[in-house]
């Protein structure tokens, strides 16, 4: 019944027309080519898809022993076509369509070039600073339609479905590793792409160490931190209402500490995108007690302090105080 259609309709000259004539493909997916065909009168009595190229004898897809099982055809009138499934790198070739009739035979010219691409992530900068835009982008060597692309950020789905990634603006949390693939085929991911953010300094902060009660004549570091994109290149310390810089580096160390260092204590990070300072640390130096005093066993340290000339030796002055409670009044000068 379908031929006698075929005999009734099937007028014309003879012709073959590809609805595309490229088609790009991901390995694994599955594509579709489809024709329509006419021919001047007749029974068809043959049509079939080939890719080899032995035009005397053009090898059937169905019979074609590379194609076994992923092979599909799918007949209308004067239309056919052709589905491949499970996609593989040798199945990249011209698909040229042929149908035989019970008067002559027919191959529609050029067929349609099936080609393969991969996924490669392409970014207009990979090293972005805060603030700056940036465009991620799945890149194909040839055009893919029909995809629903899929993005990753250090494994991690992201939301976006776009084959480009718009980050504008670009934060540090974006920065990480990206890939990118199509739904369906997730396991064809593309190699993984860093991308860096840089940032000016921030949350500088002072530690100081040992912790706890600072005494006369011991030594403490200070240590400041401060998270930046490239890192801190210069470390600056500063005590309040001394305008010039105490010192440099990234630890400041105070041996010898006097009552007089005594004070606020801030530092200031710098890399080429800014600077930032911590906030102020205050440093407490206790003085200590003159060794042999009477009140010496009974008197915390903590709670008062003794400050002697000559190092307590006796005749000198001693002024004796409560840091908790300073008011003159409650000050005491006394010989040792
Ligand atoms: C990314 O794309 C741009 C413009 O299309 C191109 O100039 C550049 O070479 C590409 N980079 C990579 C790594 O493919
Ligand atoms: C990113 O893509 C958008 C839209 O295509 C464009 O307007 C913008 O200029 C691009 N940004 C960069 C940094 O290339
Ligand atoms: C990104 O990849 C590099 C190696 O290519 C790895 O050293 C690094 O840890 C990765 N980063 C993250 C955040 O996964
Ligand atoms: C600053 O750093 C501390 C310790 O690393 C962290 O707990 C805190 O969340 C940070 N603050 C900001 C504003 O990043
Ligand atoms: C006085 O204090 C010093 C320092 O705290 C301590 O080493 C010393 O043993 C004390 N002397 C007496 C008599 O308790």
């Amino acid at each position: 019944k379908m031929l006698l259609i075929y005999m009734v309709l099937g007028q014309g000259a003879w012709g073959v027309t590809y609805s595309t004539q490229s088609i790009c493909a991901l390995k694994g997916s599955t594509v579709e080519m489809s024709c329509s065909y006419t021919f001047p009168s007749g029974k068809v009595t043959s049509t079939f898809w080939y890719s080899k190229d032995t035009y005397k004898n053009p090898v059937n897809l169905i019979d074609d022993p590379d194609y076994t099982g992923r092979v599909k055809y799918h007949d209308e009138k004067y239309r056919h076509t052709l589905t491949i499934t499970d996609l593989r790198k040798s199945d990249s070739a011209v698909y040229k369509f042929r149908f035989i009739t019970d008067g002559d035979k027919y191959t529609g010219a050029p067929g349609v070039s099936l080609s393969f691409t991969d996924l490669q992530v392409n970014m207009t900068a990979a090293t972005v600073t805060d603030g700056d835009s940036v465009n991620l982008t799945c890149k194909t060597t040839c055009t893919l339609i029909g995809h629903t692309y899929i993005w990753y950020r250090n494994k991690q789905l992201l939301t976006n479905q776009e084959v480009s990634l718009h980050l504008n603006p670009v934060s540090s949390e974006d920065a990480g590793n990206y890939s990118c693939a199509v739904k369906g085929l997730e396991s064809l991911l593309s190699p993984e792409k860093k991308f860096i953010v840089t940032y000016g300094p921030r949350n500088t902060s002072v530690s100081v160490s040992p912790s706890g009660e600072i005494v006369e004549g011991s030594s403490v570091t200070l240590t400041c931190s401060s998270d930046a994109n490239p890192p801190v290149y210069k470390y600056t310390w500063y005590k309040k209402t001394v305008t010039s810089p105490k010192a440099s580096g990234q630890s400041y160390k105070i041996t010898n500490i006097r009552s007089e260092d005594s004070g606020e204590y801030y530092c200031e990070a710098q890399n080429k995108y800014g600077r930032l300072n911590s906030f102020t640390l205050s440093v407490d130096v206790q003085w200590t007690m003159s060794p042999g005093w009477p009140g010496n066993a009974s008197v915390s340290p903590r709670k008062s302090w003794r400050k002697c000339l000559g190092r307590g030796k006796s005749g000198h002055p001693c002024l004796d105080c409560c840091p908790r409670d300073p008011a003159p009044d409650k000050r005491k000068m006394m010989l040792c």
